[in-house]
């Protein structure tokens, strides 16, 4: 079964998408988005998203690239701003989060009437930055990213055990400006079918389940021969009239024009049925619980035939989780 996907081209008018390149502009500077290793116990030593980037090491991404965790790193590692938090945080972009179409399109995607929006981010991939194909980090009452490891929710959202909890959320990406390269590339159909190829062209977005739906970012075509020394820290700062460049302060380590860049800017919403739903969330009166969470994972591991009565420890067990539930799209080489 293919899922819903709602696209958009135009998204805006021509001035209502230019404004949102000048809004980029304005915005000036993006920091670069790094994971930590996890601390506490369970998963101890991984990264946030190790199932994504476990995935593309092994298999070598969409095309079957050989890459080392270092390289992935510096290609992976993206610029990324935050543009509303439920409210706007930047002026100008209430006409993107606001927009009907998004909107309509999210009451569509889950049969759920009731669309609150609640994050707009840009996101900002240099020449030679790519994104491993990956779901996006689901929600649950009770249980999310500002309190689990985001490796988990994806695990419990594939193990399809906590459903009853599940918040589902709208996601549109739309682009703006052009690059070469930086395909959308997602896989509609499910794993085991061809993914889909989308054009990063300005001023167009698609929106759906991208917690479901396996997606990630083809690389933005490489304008010098070797990626440059981008490290976590670093930002990408507008310097004006269409010029950019990366850099912690000192000299930039290396300059762009609007060109090379691919800009998109994501969308997220909560889907809710009614408001009654929204009353639930809020009150926290059915929420999961960790214990909970574990206890129903490690159940069903062992009806599985994956787990006697000992407990790895929590990075095994984590890589266990891991493997045993998230099953991604095998590469294809072109
Ligand atoms: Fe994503």
């Amino acid at each position: 079964m293919s899922a819903r996907v709602a696209s958009f081209a135009p998204l805006f008018p021509a001035a209502g998408a230019d404004a949102l390149l000048r809004l980029c502009e304005r915005f000036g500077s993006y920091g670069m988005y790094g994971q930590q290793p996890i601390t506490e116990e369970l998963g101890r030593g991984l990264y946030q998203r190790h199932d994504a980037a476990m995935n593309f090491i092994r298999t070598g991404g969409r095309f079957g690239r050989q890459e080392s965790f270092e390289s992935l790193a510096v290609r992976t590692n993206y610029f990324r701003e935050t543009y509303a938090y439920a409210e706007p945080v930047v002026d100008g972009i209430e006409p993107f989060l606001l927009h009907e179409g998004f909107i309509d399109a999210a009451r569509r995607l889950y049969d759920r009437p009731v669309i609150r929006p609640a994050i707009v981010y840009a996101n900002l991939l240099v020449p030679g930055q790519e994104l491993a194909v990956h779901t996006d980090v689901p929600e649950f009452r009770g249980a999310n990213r500002t309190r689990d490891p985001e490796w988990l929710l994806v695990v419990m959202h594939h193990s399809g055990l906590f459903d009853r909890w599940r918040m589902p959320i709208a996601t549109a990406v739309s682009w703006f400006g052009g690059c070469t390269g930086g395909a959308f590339a997602y896989y509609p159909g499910g794993i085991l079918a061809p993914p889909v190829a989308l054009p990063a062209a300005h001023d167009t977005a698609v929106l759906l389940d991208t917690d479901s739906v396996f997606h990630g970012v083809d690389r933005v075509t490489e304008t010098t021969t070797a990626l440059p020394p981008l490290a976590i820290g670093m930002r990408l700062t507008y310097d004006g009239d269409g010029r950019w460049s990366v850099g912690n302060g000192a000299e930039p380590v290396v300059r762009y024009r609007w060109g090379d860049l691919r800009f998109s800017i994501s969308w997220k919403a909560y889907c809710y049925v009614d408001e009654d739903e929204c009353r639930i969330v809020e009150a926290h009166t059915d929420d999961l619980t960790r214990e909970q969470v574990l206890a129903t994972l490690l159940a069903d591991l062992r009806t599985r035939g994956r787990l006697g009565e000992t407990l790895p420890n929590g990075t095994d067990l984590a890589l266990l989780l891991i493997d045993e539930y998230i099953r991604f799209p095998a590469p294809a080489p072109a």
